[in-house]
């Protein structure tokens, strides 16, 4: 259950939440498709602040709240707020919990959703946080696999590129610990993913890194790529040395399965070339898709009666 409930990690959803939070996003995407909107949450506020870009994340969280009939207040650039005048995050957060009923936060510091929970009198969800956490990310990229392979247990998922500073990817292992899968992780060294991660996961025989991607590509149901991220690197000259590590080719995918998928959070840069987004695999638009009707049971998890 998680009426009330602040969303920071991945962790603060069970497994049976987690499920849960399928079986509404089911009768949510069936409301998108049928209606557009509900009236389910009428007379609510979302506060949506944003410390860092963002086009997916942001515009899905808010779509969702428009698609249930409630309503949206918006920092989206942090220079015209008074935050710009030194305001702290701390006296931030207090004005949106006093102007709204659920406030929704990037920022790219970790831990900062975290303190912003401890400040808030509404439930905060983590929009991502730096090198964090993006626990909402998670739960759609688990619908995604279960809605495009019909269940999570059972898969082999190979995660791609920058598993270092990747918060998708440190949420997303954290989450599968529980699934019955496998799963490969391909990186630069200096990408490789941190031990701290490893250190949340019960059991990490399941989790194997290798070399090459050609090694695991043919025995993959998911291939999870991610983009090199210029702007965590505070050395520039480590970004130059692993920019473009990674590109899936046509030829790579034609020696995928033919029922495996290519997921990506987005944005990407030149991991995926357009051209694989006519193959079959590619499923990275229909993932993105998806994080509005599991935006959508989530924040009515959250709020509805
Ligand atoms: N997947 C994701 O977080 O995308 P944005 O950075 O565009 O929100």
């Amino acid at each position: 259950m998680i009426r009330n409930k602040s969303i920071i990690s991945i962790d603060d959803l069970s497994k049976s939440d987690i499920f849960e939070v399928f079986n509404v996003a089911d009768d949510m995407l069936g409301k998108i498709e049928k209606e557009g909107s509900t009236g389910l949450l009428n007379s609510k506020i979302m506060a949506t602040l944003f410390y860092e870009p963002s086009t997916r994340t942001r515009l899905s969280f808010e779509s969702a709240m428009h698609r249930l009939g409630g309503s949206v207040i918006s920092v989206s650039d942090v220079k015209t707020s008074s935050v710009a005048k030194g305001e702290t995050l701390a006296d931030t957060i207090r004005m949106a919990s006093s102007y709204s009923d659920i406030i929704v936060i990037r920022h790219p510091l970790e831990g900062a959703a975290r303190l912003a929970s401890r400040f808030a009198s509404k439930p905060v969800i983590n929009a991502g946080d730096g090198s964090g956490q993006h626990p909402t990310q998670t739960v759609l990229d688990l619908y995604t696999i279960r809605k495009e392979l019909g269940k999570i247990d059972g898969n082999t998922i190979t995660m791609v590129g920058d598993l270092r500073y990747g918060r998708t990817i440190h949420s997303l292992i954290m989450a599968l610990s529980s699934f019955d899968v496998k799963i490969n992780l391909v990186s630069p060294p200096i990408l490789r993913l941190p031990e701290y991660v490893y250190s949340m996961v019960p059991d990490r025989s399941n989790i194997r890194e290798v070399d090459s991607l050609s090694d695991v590509i043919g025995d993959t149901d998911v291939l999870y790529v991610t983009r090199i991220q210029k702007e965590r690197f505070s050395d520039q000259n480590e970004y130059q040395s692993v920019i473009g590590s990674y590109s899936i080719t046509s030829e790579m995918v034609a020696a995928m399965k033919e029922k495996s998928i290519i997921m990506h959070p987005l944005p990407r840069i030149d991991e995926i070339s357009p051209e694989i987004d006519r193959k079959p695999q590619a499923r990275y638009f229909k993932q993105a898709y998806y994080g509005v009707p599991v935006r959508m049971a989530l924040i009515y998890m959250i709020l509805g009666d």
